[in-house]
């Protein structure tokens, strides 16, 4: 892909990644882009870098608008090796430029880079740089998602360049949002952003919130917004906005995601009464299998119902270890507002579905109580639990997802 204008003057000249599955264990099937963009002002500019491996593709886009080595400022919003590695790269091709970061950035940079030829800046919040007719405003925001991370404003642009935050993992040949809705959809958009935000984002809600009031206090007006992933937000920017205000405030959907995990099928048989039972209480019901699904989508699938049954079978009296990765994920993950429950098939002394509670209860989640244990493969009488157990949690679910729109 070559440079596109993304304004007047302001390039996007990353690198797409068409193949990655595996990032850093977060399944990735539609790959990903690694954004960064060149402002052609009085003192050209270069807004964070890409992967190491697509290094030579972004010196090559800089090349097609300009010769580096006129590059008078870098800045490096976030140090993770996917924006940050081929930092010495530029830095060769344009060894006087001022690199700006964050006083944790340059910390953190400096484990990975012998940094002590370069001219660097430390910035915070309020800071500003005039590039020419352009200025720069730079915004902290620790932990969304690195100590490191931060924000930069364009303020004559309107431009706000996001880093992590906003951006979703798509591989595309378009770059803006508008193209995108238009040669795929908005709901594949936004189930994106959903992905990316439930596997990257789900601890810092608060701090989202705070950040975007702290925008807002600010009196930044924004008609774009470009994220070091994915797609450009220039035609709806609100759209993202509003997306990450909802999911912050813990905003799900009122519906139920079974995620479960077999042995020899007996769980699995459980799962069918159960669903039915959630059906014909009128609640929409998402089943994964976990063994035959990647990690990632099975986290997003939990966050985007407000209820979550878990199906483990016992093994070795404890969880089977696809369901304990998930909960290890999800406990790291810290999620609010959700309801869940857990049911299963043991052999003979059980515990797995014990242990799923004392998981649900360290993550400080609604329970629904009693779990539901078969011995060995259910029985017709069996089924009938099965069945009002799922009717009985989407109750639960519909009275806490009511109590919840009305209390937040
Ligand atoms: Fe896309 Fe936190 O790196």
């Amino acid at each position: 892909m070559k440079a596109v204008e993304i304004k007047k003057d302001i390039y996007w000249v990353g690198a797409v990644d068409w193949a990655v599955r595996d990032f850093h264990g977060y399944i990735t099937p539609r790959g990903t882009t690694y954004n960064n963009y060149l402002i052609m002002d009085d003192e050209i500019t270069l807004l964070d870098t890409v992967k190491y491996d697509f290094a030579d593709i972004t010196i090559k886009n800089i090349k097609s608008v300009v010769d580096p080595s006129k590059i008078r400022h870098v800045v490096i919003n976030h140090i993770e090796n996917d924006h940050a590695t081929s930092i010495d790269r530029i830095m060769n091709l344009t060894p006087k430029a001022t690199v700006y970061m964050t006083e944790k950035g340059r910390k953190g940079l400096e484990r990975f880079f012998d940094m002590s030829e370069w001219d660097i800046k430390i910035v915070k919040t309020g800071d500003t740089l005039k590039i020419g007719r352009r200025t720069l405003l730079f915004l902290e925001t620790p932990m969304l998602h690195w100590p490191d991370s931060m924000m930069t404003y364009i303020k004559e642009e309107k431009l706000l360049i996001s880093q992590d935050a906003f951006g979703q993992h798509i591989a595309s040949a378009v770059r803006f949002d508008d193209e995108f809705v238009t040669c795929e959809s908005m709901s594949e958009l936004e189930d994106a952003v959903v992905d990316y935000y439930a596997n990257i984002l789900m601890p810092f809600g608060q701090l989202i919130k705070t950040k975007i009031a702290d925008i807002q206090k600010l009196g930044l007006e924004i008609e774009m917004i470009a994220p070091d992933h994915g797609i450009i937000w220039r035609a709806n920017p609100q759209k993202v906005l509003q997306m990450y205000m909802d999911m912050a405030n813990g905003k799900a959907n009122l519906s139920v995601s079974v995620i479960y995990d077999t042995m020899w099928h007996s769980t699995e048989y459980m799962t069918l009464p159960i669903i039915q039972g959630i059906k014909d209480e009128g609640v929409d019901c998402k089943v994964i299998k976990l063994r035959a699904t990647p990690m990632s989508v099975a986290i997003k699938e939990f966050w985007k119902s407000r209820g979550c049954l878990i199906g483990t079978p016992t093994l070795n009296n404890l969880m089977f270890p696809s369901v304990a990765e998930l909960m290890a994920h999800l406990r790291g993950l810290r999620p609010k507002n959700r309801i869940m429950g857990a049911f299963g098939s043991f052999g003979w002394g059980g515990g797995a579905v014990k242990e799923a509670y004392e998981e649900f209860k360290k993550m400080g989640q609604e329970i629904f109580e009693p779990g539901l244990q078969v011995l060995y493969r259910p029985s017709a009488e069996d089924e009938a639990k099965c069945y009002e157990f799922g009717r009985e949690f989407a109750k639960k679910v519909k009275d806490y997802h009511k109590k919840f729109e009305k209390e937040g």
